[in-house]
């Protein structure tokens, strides 16, 4: 049982003052019935409760797929620059989510953004080895002991050692080429610091796949989505 304004207020309906004028003015209904007290015991398993003739959606946590545009970074807030919470709705802002790991301010494609740490935790732990798949563009061509190198595992210039990677190339020519990195870390700049080892630059890169969960194409840049429960499911190692 939680009370009614802590339940509104938390979905992003106003404060708890404002929550208990709405209530006042009568515009929230519990179970077909104006609400009197903006305190009263809510049962959100069972009970309904409709705002302004809409009935609200109580949930603890949400689930969004992003295709992460450029220029923005991977942050809840940031005085300067624009961040991909910035993007979403205040709806969905009320619940305070954050991007599950980063996507560098020029990377595009598959974001998740979501207040359920439990699930973030399962995601951006290496131990769990979570495969995160991009798409990336190289300004040389790419050859078979750049797989290979990738394959035993690169040491970055700092000495870190990268668990091993895949690496498949889709076209290589003398003006560079397109390729598909799969990786289960997320170290800092991860892949263009793998390609500098390698003596070439990613001039482009954009997640496709995260955790089995495959960026939804249809989805333009800048756009988000929720979840479905099946996507939720793969996540969480269920499907
Ligand atoms: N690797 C990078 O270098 N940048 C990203 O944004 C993600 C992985």
């Amino acid at each position: 049982m939680e009370r009614l304004d802590k339940i509104l207020s938390n979905l992003g309906y106003g404060t708890r003052k404002e929550v208990k004028v709405m209530v006042k003015n009568g515009w929230v209904e519990v179970n077909g019935v104006t609400a009197k007290k903006s305190d009263m015991k809510i049962d959100t398993d069972n009970d309904i409760v409709v705002v302004d003739g809409e009935e609200i959606n109580y949930r603890e946590f949400v689930y969004i797929m992003m295709n992460k545009p450029a220029g923005y970074i991977s942050a809840t807030f940031d005085n300067y620059q624009d961040t991909v919470v910035d993007i979403l709705d205040p709806e969905l802002q009320a619940f305070e989510p954050f991007p599950v790991g980063r996507l560098d301010k020029d990377t595009v494609g598959l974001l998740l953004l979501t207040n359920d740490g439990k699930l973030n935790h399962r995601l951006i732990s290496p131990k769990h080895h979570v495969d995160k798949v991009y798409f990336a563009e190289i300004d040389k061509s790419v050859n078979e002991s750049d797989i290979r190198a990738f394959e035993a595992g690169i040491t970055l210039e700092d000495g870190y050692e990268c668990m091993p990677g895949k690496l498949e190339i889709l076209s290589s020519d003398e003006h560079g080429a397109e390729v598909m990195v799969t990786i289960q870390e997320g170290k800092f700049h991860q892949v263009k610091r793998m390609f500098k080892t390698r003596g070439k630059e990613v001039v482009f890169l954009k997640r496709v796949e995260f955790g089995g969960l495959k960026l939804d194409e249809t989805l333009p840049e800048g756009d988000y989505r929720e979840l479905s429960n099946e996507e939720l499911k793969v996540l969480r190692g269920e499907a």
